[in-house]
């Protein structure tokens, strides 16, 4: 063991959005992290959510109509319960982690489908967040952390806006917080593609991994 391991296990889920496997820049981002991690918490679990390969539930009619009877205090039945209760499998393992690592590219300025119907399948009442009246909504992740990387390759702040817009950090962040996971830090790799510094970029973007991983 390490001198700088820490001794209190945690268990790491790594949510990955791109298609690109091997080639994907914000995977290998996230694998550096989590390499460094596993360096100071030998005794962690760390396991990969990867959105293209592991299929997630349909969130169709039958879904919603499970959602809708749940809402109004009801049972959801015949298609709509198995629906839920493929609801409830997939939120109950992201629950099970501690940590998270988001691998998110930029895609058309938002997040890739895959992404976005995974929040759709999670983000349920009484499970991910609570709502009143008065007081609205409380986000029901409790003592998590995140680091999320994000990458685009022409957009980043600061350009004008023929070079695109952000709805990717602000909406991937904002569903973070409204989840109730306010300890939350970025890497960002961005405009790869349209400048002279891009191996410079990604170095430093592997370095920052690193550091955020070993802390984590
Ligand atoms: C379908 C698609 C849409 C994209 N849209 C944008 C975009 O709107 N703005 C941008 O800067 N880059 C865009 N990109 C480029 C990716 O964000 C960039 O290559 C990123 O590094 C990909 O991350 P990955 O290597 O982890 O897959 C797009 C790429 C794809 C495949």
């Amino acid at each position: 063991m390490n001198s700088n391991a820490h001794t209190d296990v945690t268990r790491l889920l790594h949510v990955a959005a791109s298609p690109m496997g091997e080639r994907s820049q914000s995977r290998a981002i996230a694998e550096t992290l989590v390499a460094a991690y596993r360096h100071t918490r030998p005794g962690a679990t760390t396991d990969v959510l990867d959105l293209w390969r592991d299929r997630l539930p349909d969130f169709g009619a039958a879904a919603v109509e499970a959602k809708r009877a749940e809402a109004s205090g009801g049972r959801a039945e015949g298609e709509g319960a198995g629906a839920w209760e493929a609801v409830r499998r997939t939120f109950e393992h992201f629950d099970s982690y501690d940590r998270y690592v988001f691998s998110v590219p930029m895609w058309n300025f938002g997040i890739p489908y895959v992404l976005k119907h995974f929040i759709d399948v999670v983000s349920q009442a009484g499970m991910l967040f609570s709502f009143d009246r008065d007081s609205g909504y409380t986000g029901l992740l409790k003592g998590k952390k995140a680091v999320v990387i994000y990458t685009s390759s022409i957009y980043k702040p600061g350009l004008p806006p023929a070079f695109g817009d952000d709805h990717q950090m602000p909406a991937f962040d904002g569903w973070l917080r409204w989840a109730g996971v306010t300890d939350i830090s970025t890497i960002q790799l961005r405009s790869h593609q349209i400048t002279e510094d891009a191996d410079l970029l990604r170095r430093n973007a592997h370095a920052r991994a690193q550091e955020l991983g070993k802390k984590f």
